[in-house]
């Protein structure tokens, strides 16, 4: 633990929780997409306002699961722009919809008692993730003013996919019927969304100012209102196309049970919508402003293998602004189709006043243009010209040069990994799109010529069997820390139980499923889980989820050496689904504390509600999200947390998927380039690093623990795996974690193409790889599915060093694994020592 730690024993609001709050309103207006604009926004005074909509005081500060964090207390919209000083003349409204969301919600949960009980199914599983669908209401539009603003939020979380329903992903026809009355009724009218995923706004397309807000922590109503009134001004730009619902390229092959088919291949998002010439409602980085900019100058060079693209941005309007330019690539189609662009970088101006300019620069790789041949196992650079688009959509590129390669080169030799049985992708009917001066473009643009034999070709080699480490002398730990480079002596000296003991994580014994899950730390109240607390001497890391802040419990006491938590960091939503009797057999479990326990001091550790993922994404900005992994790190080193269970880089596939609002984008360049830049963030703190997940293809809630993605290898590299690879070189995290799901029927966990062929022979990862949460236990997938739970064995064969949090029965399969020759998964004591290197290796960097 560093110096930085604390036992808080004031329930008063601390100095570090200002200050990051101060911080997070700060970063949130980057966050902030500005969908439609008719001039009327910003306001000019502070004065009267109509607030509406479901989310103006049922503000959605993040989604649910383990991404939520258990703040103090997080600013509302109506209370963000109280503090503002606006004039709400809408109380009475707001009030009756309390009303009408309290007798939903009552509905709702008679209902899904009924359900479950028919079901016969375990309340807290059933429930998990289950979203409410927005009610219906009839209430009368009278609030005073000239300015009215509609609040529209959506809730999704982990455990369940998204709905394509009114009151889910559709608006309900209140909401559509409210929209658009107000839009006519009040002079100035803007449709505020605090959402974490798309909603289907066809029916209200015709009003004149969206404020995408998303979900921004603790400080979402502050911000809001900083917005509002122009002492900021939103720069976010979408991180993922929005289009009807029904046009997505994943659409009919979302959510089996069983298998998901992802038929579209590379063909995700814009790569879709470009090379079918489908038009979206906004397009991938897209985004409005309160001024307006151009874009010009752009040169394109080469040095050494790196593309280098400068451009000069000029806020050409009244007021002040943020732009982010954006490089694509159009690359020649030939052995392989290709997508009509691809994103190949990007970057933020700094804040340019009225008419100020910037040069702003993005460099990316050539070899980084490369496609996978399944058939050549390489990836290849294919002959021909490589058009560099430059612009501030992927509906807004112009070509600036052209890349000229005379030869295909292959870039890296590699070997076929997830084997895929069927050819399953299906061909995207190329119908590019195309604007008026895109030819004159192509004819003029300066070409470039690269040299062949300037590009490298890395032939990639793979780790065979693992060797048993010999012991040469004995190793304390404590003398293990002084001479880390003894880590095989040390591990030599360990028992097959001990080695057993550290490839999971810490449990009590007899404890089956351990505590809850999500919550299984003796160290820090409310953290997900920690290393083996079993060798004596060796000291362990603790893990806190993400990726929304940091979700541990507010309060805590000590006990005989342990933390208890005197809140649940997981939230109790479950409680109100039980029955008296439910209820009465959970108190009769629940352990009475004895008089000394409550006299026991209470310690305190409130954590800052940050922008969920997409809307980090969205800021586009390596600063914004550097400040969000700061927050988080200072907040771990506070609370003696060393790996943040974040930050989760899967790629949004389907705006069905529940668990969108914590991932990226539906782009890999910028999934890796943000998870870096927080890594980074969380970097600039001793004895802390981030855990990057879910690899890979966690894309979907249905069945999430058990449902097998069926993908072909190139979609897999170039979409799925790549965001992990550009975070990997350009801030490696001290470890990651493997999905829940299968991959071409092997769950990735126990994948030994994923976890060491990608991960550490191609890719040089260095640190630790655990599993997600309970993925070995049989209780946990639908009962309907046909794959079966992973397997603790089998993540040592793949060279996954943990099976978290740690049960009994995963230390029982291993030793098993050990000793039974028939076992699906036979391992050696070799495979246990290398696994075990990597988490003590994990605990001598971070202790
Ligand atoms: C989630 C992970 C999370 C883990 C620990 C799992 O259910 O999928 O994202 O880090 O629990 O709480």
């Amino acid at each position: 633990m560093t110096g930085k730690f604390r036992r808080i024993e004031s329930p008063e609001i601390q100095e570090y929780e200002k200050e990051n709050m101060e911080r997070a309103r700060k970063i949130a207006p980057e966050c902030m997409v500005l969908l439609k604009s008719n001039g009327d926004f910003p306001l000019d005074n502070i004065g009267k306002i109509a607030l509406y909509g479901n989310g103006a005081r049922h503000t959605i500060k993040g989604g649910t699961g383990s991404g939520d964090v258990n703040t103090r207390h997080f600013v509302t919209i109506e209370e963000g722009l109280e503090n503002a000083g606006f004039i709400i003349t809408t109380s009475e409204w707001l009030g009756m919809y309390d009303q009408v969301k309290e007798e939903s919600h009552k509905k709702y949960v008679d209902k899904v008692k009924k359900e479950a009980k028919e079901a016969n199914a375990n309340i807290a599983m059933y429930t998990m993730g289950m979203v409410e669908d927005e009610p219906e209401y009839e209430l009368p539009i009278e609030g005073e003013g000239d300015v009215a603003v509609y609040v529209l939020a959506r809730v999704s979380g982990e455990g369940s996919d998204r709905r394509d329903c009114n009151g889910a992903v559709r608006l309900t026809m209140a909401e559509t019927r409210d929209i658009l009355e107000l839009n006519k009724k009040y002079k100035r009218f803007m449709l505020v969304l605090n959402v974490g995923g798309l909603v289907n706004l066809e029916p209200v397309l015709g009003i004149g100012n969206i404020l995408l807000l998303g979900q921004l922590g603790s400080a979402t109503g502050n911000a809001f209102a900083d917005v509002l009134t122009g002492k900021s001004y939103p720069s976010g730009k979408l991180a993922m196309t929005w289009a009807g619902t029904s046009e997505y390229p994943s659409s009919g092959n979302f959510g089996d049970i069983n298998d998901t088919y992802y038929k579209e291949g590379i063909y995700v998002g814009y790569r879709y919508f470009d090379t079918a010439g489908k038009t979206p409602l906004w397009p991938l980085g897209f985004g409005l402003s309160y001024t307006s900019f151009e874009i010009k100058n752009a040169k394109v060079d080469i040095a050494e293998g790196v593309v280098n693209v400068t451009a000069t941005v000029k806020n050409t309007g009244n007021r002040p602004g943020k732009e982010v330019v954006q490089v694509y690539y159009s690359s020649p189609a030939g052995l392989l189709g290709k997508p009509y662009q691809e994103l190949a970088g990007y970057a933020k101006t700094k804040e340019l006043a009225s008419q100020e300019s910037q040069q702003v620069s993005i460099t990316f790789k050539v070899s980084g243009m490369a496609s996978y041949s399944e058939d050549r196992a390489a990836y290849i650079l294919e002959k021909g010209f490589y058009d560099i688009r430059v612009g501030n959509s992927s509906r807004n590129t112009h070509i600036y040069a052209r890349i000229r390669i005379d030869e295909t080169i292959e870039t890296e030799v590699c070997r076929n990994i997830c084997e895929c049985q069927e050819i399953i992708t299906e061909d995207t009917v190329v119908n590019c799109i195309s604007y008026a001066d895109e030819e004159y473009e192509r004819d003029t643009a300066p070409v470039i010529n690269i040299d062949c034999a300037s590009i490298n070709t890395v032939v990639h080699r793979y780790s065979g069997d693992a060797e048993e480490f010999i012991q040469n002398k004995t190793i304390s730990w404590e003398k293990l820390k002084e001479n880390p480079q003894e880590i095989e002596n040390y591990v030599a000296g360990l028992t097959d139980s001990q080695l057993a003991d550290i490839c999971i994580g810490a449990y009590m014994e007899g404890d089956g499923m351990g505590s809850v899950v999500g919550n299984a730390s003796y160290k820090t109240a409310g953290a997900a889980g920690e290393t083996t607390n079993h060798i004596d001497g060796m000291e362990s890391v603790v893990m806190a989820d993400g990726p929304a802040g940091v979700r541990i419990s507010t309060s805590y006491k000590i006990t005989g050496g342990v933390v208890k938590e005197q809140q649940s960091s997981l939230g109790s939503q479950f409680i109100e689904f039980l029955d008296e009797e439910q209820m009465e057999q959970m108190m009769a479990m629940m352990p009475v504390p004895s008089k000394e326990e409550e006299d026991l001091p209470v310690y305190y550790q409130y954590c800052t509600a940050l922008p969920v993922g997409t809307a980090i994404a969205q800021s586009y900005s390596d600063e914004a999200a550097a400040v969000c992994g700061d927050i988080a790190g200072t907040e771990m080193e506070i609370f003696g947390i060393n790996l943040w269970l974040a930050p989760a880089l899967n790629i949004q596939r389907s705006p069905f998927c529940g668990r969108n609002f914590e991932y990226f984008s539906e782009d890999p360049v910028i999934s890796g380039k943000t998870a870096a830049a927080i890594t980074k963030g969380v970097h600039r703190h001793k004895g802390c690093s981030t855990t990057i997940k879910h690899f890979a293809c966690n894309n979907q809630e249905t069945n999430r623990y058990a449902s097998n993605s069926i993908i072909s290898e190139r979609a897999l590299r170039e979409i799925y795996l790549e965001g992990f690879r550009i975070c990997i070189e350009e801030e490696e995290p001290a470890a990651l974690m493997t999905s829940y799901n299968l991959v071409n029927g092997e769950h990735t966990c126990s994948s030994r193409d994923l976890v060491t062929h990608v991960l550490r022979d191609e890719w040089g990862f260095k640190g630790a790889v655990i599993t997600d949460w309970y993925v070995t236990s049989a209780m946990m997938k639908d009962q309907r599915s046909k794959y079966n739970e992973a397997s603790a064995a089998g993540c040592v064969k793949a060279g996954n060093n943990i099976t978290m949090p740690g049960m009994e029965q995963d230390k029982k399969e291993i030793l098993n694994a050990l000793k039974d020759t028939s076992f699906k998964y036979k391992i050696t004591r070799a495979d246990l020592q290398r696994n075990a290197a990597g988490v003590v290796k994990l605990v001598l960097g971070l202790v």
